[in-house]
């Protein structure tokens, strides 16, 4: 596994690796939501180019970009027994020199749900993942379904600047209760960590009542409240039922799938899950279902 900094070293190194190349963007603080990400184009693609930059970009002033949690060295051993290729740790005077001043703005898909509640988040978001496709040119490029709203954006991005890549979304990996796994997790005390597996609880609740039939959306929203309501230290920003590809909130019925996803303060730390509702969703976001599949 070769490991590289600068933009040239990148460029020098890209050139001789076997296509078709698959790359997994990352932030580092590597779990095995990640690695199941790496493995999957492990398994589609000749060759695999990891990134880790910790976007500063995508974070708001207020959020927790001085102490997202790194470990450099355990993530490069983690990588390389995973079998990546490469891996590129751009500096943030390289991502962002002092005359830095262009962005990426996907519209309406970043306006709702973390968007609103995250400003600019996604703006970051699709610029970084922009630059890390011009600069690592990969054939396919795989992202977790843990973040749902990322992988639409994306996907827009990716239609519209008519980047030649083919996006694979990967399912979300969950601990043994069912809390999707997130480097964020590392800031929950014992208590909080009980208390978190509330998110998917509440999600699947919603989801066995649209399996026994419900199909009013704000009747799924509300079991979904109603469970969050249940434990104390949860403090719900928002709850949706909505289109999963436009995201715009449903309001009658769920007819053709819809998107189920949440965010939850606990403590001090904000939690995000989500889960598609109806298999036809499932086929249109795991179009590459074949080769996400993956041993738990
Ligand atoms: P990060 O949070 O490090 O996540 C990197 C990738 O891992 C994302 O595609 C994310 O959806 C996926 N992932 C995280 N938790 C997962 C889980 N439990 N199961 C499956 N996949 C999971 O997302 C980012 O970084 C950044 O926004 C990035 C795309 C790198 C741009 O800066």
């Amino acid at each position: 596994m070769k490991t590289v900094i600068t933009l040239s070293e990148l460029h020098q190194e890209r050139k001789q690796l076997p296509e078709p190349v698959g790359l997994v963007p990352t932030m580092g603080y590597l779990h095995p939501g990640h690695l199941s990400l790496i493995r999957s184009a492990r398994k589609d693609c000749a060759s695999v180019v990891a990134t880790i930059f910790i976007n500063p970009m995508q974070f708001g002033p207020a959020e927790d970009l001085t102490t997202y949690p790194r470990d450099l060295s355990r993530d490069l051993k983690l990588l390389e027994e995973e079998g990546t290729d490469l891996v590129w740790i751009p500096t943030t005077e390289i991502m962002y020199p002092p005359a830095y001043q262009t962005w990426v703005t996907v519209d309406e898909v970043s306006k709702r749900l973390e968007g609103e509640m995250r400003p600019g988040h996604f703006r970051g978001v699709a610029t970084v993942v922009s630059k890390l496709f011009n600069a690592t040119q990969p054939q396919k490029a795989y992202f977790g379904q843990k973040d749902a709203q990322q992988v639409i954006v994306i996907r827009r991005m990716v239609e519209d600047l008519n980047y030649a890549l083919q996006v694979v979304v990967c399912p979300t990996l969950r601990e043994p209760d069912g809390l999707a796994m997130s480097s964020r997790n590392s800031y929950l005390n014992p208590i909080e960590r009980k208390a978190a597996s509330v998110l998917v609880h509440s999600l699947r609740a919603a989801q066995t009542a649209y399996e026994d039939g419900e199909r009013s959306a704000e009747n799924l929203r509300q079991f979904i409240w109603q469970i969050l309501a249940s434990e104390p230290l949860a403090r719900p920003q928002y709850v949706s039922c909505a289109h999963p590809e436009t995201l715009i909130e449903l309001d009658g019925m769920v007819e053709n799938g819809a998107l189920l996803s949440l965010a939850v303060v606990i403590g001090k730390t904000r939690l995000i899950d989500n889960l598609l509702l109806s298999d036809q969703s499932l086929q249109l976001n795991y179009d590459e279902k074949e080769a996400t599949q993956i041993e738990r």
